[in-house]
């Protein structure tokens, strides 16, 4: 929009939000298919009707929104409303704004009120994911939380009573609890920025097999993993690959943590140049029951975890985001022992991809 002029009335159909402009007879003007699905009532019955009988607009305290504001006569120097949660008479809740164009050579007149409103529905949806995703973190940082505060607590009172072997396990767990909650809380970082689409990654070009033999020495060596096999399958010559090394890390680091703590048996990890040499392919299988049939995209949603699992179902989630934002993709089938098996598929990209 330059200057005054008004865009065509047809601009407006494409848009999400819903459109009602009133001319300066304080008449509707235009009326957008949004706008007419949010009013309930059609462009044909509303257009030359007067834009507060179309926009019956009530604040909180159900007062009328256009006497309280009055855009025609009100402040000349007040060009626009910034955005208030209003209700319609029926009680649905809209987040509207509202533009007055003005007569640039008498300021006092408004050629032109525009109103831009949207239901609640996403910012709901969104405030409901928040608040979901507040409650289910602080339960899963409690429970570690308490443990070190209780283990720290009978140290400091009873110190003496306990022998040395004893202290120790105590402050192995009071240490395997302190890195649940730093993981917890990173992974919470992470999620965030995600959904934020600020992940920032530091491209190199990468040794994708080196990186998955690291990760597979890592996981293979902690506790959990002492009774189980793991396997490196790589194919000798791959595309050179940019990718941030640390987000890679972590993608593996999430499926192989999968792999031994909802899968079973052997763990293997294949690497192989992506068929159309379009990048490489990791795979990540074992030998457990698999993700359940039906849930393959569900997996990937932040917080879905099959049953009541120990973990907070966020891993998968994190590792689709890394992986998207190195635009590759992610997915879930069923490997060649019958095991869930992750496909991660990273392409090439270049220097800058991002
Ligand atoms: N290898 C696998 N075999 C069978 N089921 C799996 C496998 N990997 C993931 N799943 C299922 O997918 C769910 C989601 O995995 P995800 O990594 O997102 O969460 P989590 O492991 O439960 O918790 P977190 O990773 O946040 O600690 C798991 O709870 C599990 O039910
Ligand atoms: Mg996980």
């Amino acid at each position: 929009m330059s200057g005054t002029a008004m865009p065509e009335p047809a601009a407006y159909d494409a848009l999400p939000d819903g459109v009602v402009v009133a001319g300066a007879d304080q008449r509707v003007t235009v009326m957008n298919p949004a706008a007419e699905r949010l009013l309930r009532r059609t462009a044909e019955q509303s257009l030359g009707r007067p834009y507060t009988e179309v926009l019956a607009l009530q604040d909180a305290e159900g007062r009328d929104w256009w006497a309280c504001t009055r855009p025609f006569d009100g402040l000349t120097t007040r060009t626009r409303q910034p955005e208030r949660m209003l209700q319609l008479p029926d009680g649905r809740h809209l987040l509207v704004t509202s533009s007055f164009i003005r007569d640039p050579a008498d300021r006092s007149t408004v050629r032109a009120l525009v109103v831009a409103f949207r239901d609640t529905r996403t910012r709901d949806r969104q405030e409901r994911e928040r608040a979901e995703l507040i409650s289910i973190m602080a339960h899963d940082l409690r429970s570690p939380l308490a443990s070190v505060k209780g283990f720290t607590a009978t140290l400091l009172r009873a110190w003496e009573r306990f022998n040395d072997e004893q202290k120790k396990q105590m402050l192995e767990t009071v240490n395997a609890d302190a890195d649940r909650m730093t993981r917890l809380i990173g992974d919470l970082l992470d999620v965030s920025r995600i959904d934020a689409g600020r992940l920032e990654l530091r491209p190199q070009v990468v040794d994708l097999v080196d990186l998955v033999r690291k990760a597979v020495d890592g996981r293979s060596a902690a506790e959990d993993a002492r009774d189980r096999s793991f396997h490196v399958v790589a194919t000798e010559s791959l595309p050179e690959t940019w990718a941030d090394p640390d987000k890679v890390a972590q993608i593996l680091g999430n499926l192989l943590e999968n792999a031994v703590r909802h899968g079973a048996g052997a763990v293997t990890v294949r690497i192989d140049p992506e068929p159309e040499g379009g990048g490489t392919v990791i795979r990540v299988a074992d030998e457990g029951d698999g993700v359940p049939a039906g849930a393959e995209q569900r997996v990937f949603l932040k917080f879905w975890r099959a049953g009541t699992g120990r973990g907070t179902g966020l891993g998968l989630f994190i590792v689709k985001g890394l992986t998207e934002a190195h635009r590759g993709r992610v997915q879930v089938g069923s490997g060649p022992s019958g095991g869930a098996e992750f496909t991660v598929v990273l392409p090439t990209n270049t220097p800058d991809f991002i």
